[in-house]
């Protein structure tokens, strides 16, 4: 996306990736595009594919006590959400990039940065077993949680925030048509659920599980069962069953790194950041921060001055805070706690969901998280 912007402001960028082209292509990641990302990316010209084929939102549902209760993003914000999955924008993206004659290498490997404490930092790797080296401007370290650039920044520069939640997510995709047109959460005595979908014919289901949960102890019937139980919302409700096609456990973390930049390297997406996906925040994070940096190199490079790229952590940090607070909220209103205090815990929940969906305020406080903020 970073490159895709750079490229419209005319500002030449070369893209490294470490997996092959088809692996990043089938990735399942995140599924959910606020509005604001869904603008930037049709009035970026890579929108056309996502407006066939993604499916708007009005609303989500929350259940509990076996009642399903509708959160009106529309009504509420006059925005929506698009279900959309990460891989289809990386597909599009891609495309994009190569038609434009951008440059991608993917499966390189051995990703060196250095020399960006001066205006000419190097990025050395391997391509098909050939050493390459590029002298650059900027570094932009678009390279996940467990990518090199985070790393490389010296010790004592940067401050970590951090918190580790006592479980994870069990999802799968399904061949099935999803049981609802709306995603629910699901606050369940057994555990949280979550319903939602890729398309009218693929359903993407999850169950809160353990951090070290063995899938071999998770064949389909046993994950269809306990989906039923936590999702079910009167007599009448049941899932459509399907072949489960994709199957995995997503590790929940909360995590900051501040400031997102040291000298020419600029971090951004889960580089810097990584909050738990109950808000679907993750990949709206990515395309914010990538923004703000397309702006501010702009500005740099129009006009030579460096005050935007000063401010761009502080800019990213603003909103990356407010979906750490949202996700942890949701995470904490939604999930069963184990422990002494799990009893009152759940009480707890209970009347902050009834509060959410009876009182018009506290709905409206969800909703325009979930929908996110404008961009900048
Ligand atoms: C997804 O469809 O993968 C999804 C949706 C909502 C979330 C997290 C993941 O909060």
């Amino acid at each position: 996306m970073l490159s895709h912007l750079l490229h419209l402001d005319g500002i030449e960028s070369v893209v490294l990736e470490t997996k092959s082209r088809e692996f990043v292509e089938q990735r399942v990641r995140a599924g959910v595009l606020e509005q604001g990302s869904v603008d930037l990316l049709s009035s970026t010209g890579v929108g056309e594919r996502m407006r066939r084929e993604g499916l708007v939102h009005e609303g989500i549902e929350l259940l509990f006590n076996r009642r399903r209760h509708r959160i009106h993003f529309k009504e509420l914000t006059g925005r929506s959400i698009t279900v959309y999955g990460q891989q289809e924008v990386v597909k599009d993206l891609i495309r994009a990039r190569l038609e434009a004659g951008g440059q991608i290498f993917f499966g390189v490997e051995d990703v060196r940065v250095s020399a960006f404490d001066s205006d000419r930092p190097v990025v050395r790797f391997r391509d098909q077993d050939r050493e390459r080296e590029l002298t650059c401007e900027f570094i932009a370290g678009c390279d996940g949680f467990h990518g090199v650039c985070r790393p490389a920044i010296p010790a004592g520069i940067l401050r970590f925030y951090e918190r580790a939640y006592p479980f994870a997510w069990l999802g799968i995709l399904a061949r099935a048509k999803p049981a609802s047109e709306e995603l629910i959460y699901s606050n369940h005595e057994r555990g949280f659920a979550l319903l939602s979908m890729r398309s009218p014919s693929v359903t993407r289901l999850y169950l809160q599980c353990q951090p070290d949960e063995d899938l071999a102890q998770w064949p389909d019937a046993r994950i269809w069962d306990e989906l039923q139980t936590r999702l079910a919302s009167g007599p009448e409700f049941r899932l459509e069953e399907g072949p489960v096609f994709q199957k995995g456990v997503t590790p929940m973390r909360s995590f900051v790194a501040e400031p997102m930049q040291f000298g020419r390297l600029f971090l951004a997406g889960d580089a810097a950041h990584i909050v738990p996906p109950t808000g679907a925040k993750g990949m709206n994070l990515a395309i914010a921060d990538v923004r703000v940096l397309s702006r501010a190199l702009k500005a740099f490079y129009s006009s030579g001055t460096s005050d935007q790229l000063a401010c761009y952590s502080d800019n990213c940090l603003r909103r990356v805070w407010r979906a750490q607070h949202f996700s942890w909220w949701m995470t904490s209103m939604l999930h069963r706690m184990e422990g002494p205090d799990s009893d009152f815990d759940h009480r707890r929940q209970l009347a902050e969901l009834e509060n959410v969906t009876s009182s018009r305020a506290a709905a409206t406080n969800l909703a325009e998280n979930y929908v996110g903020w404008p961009l900048e």
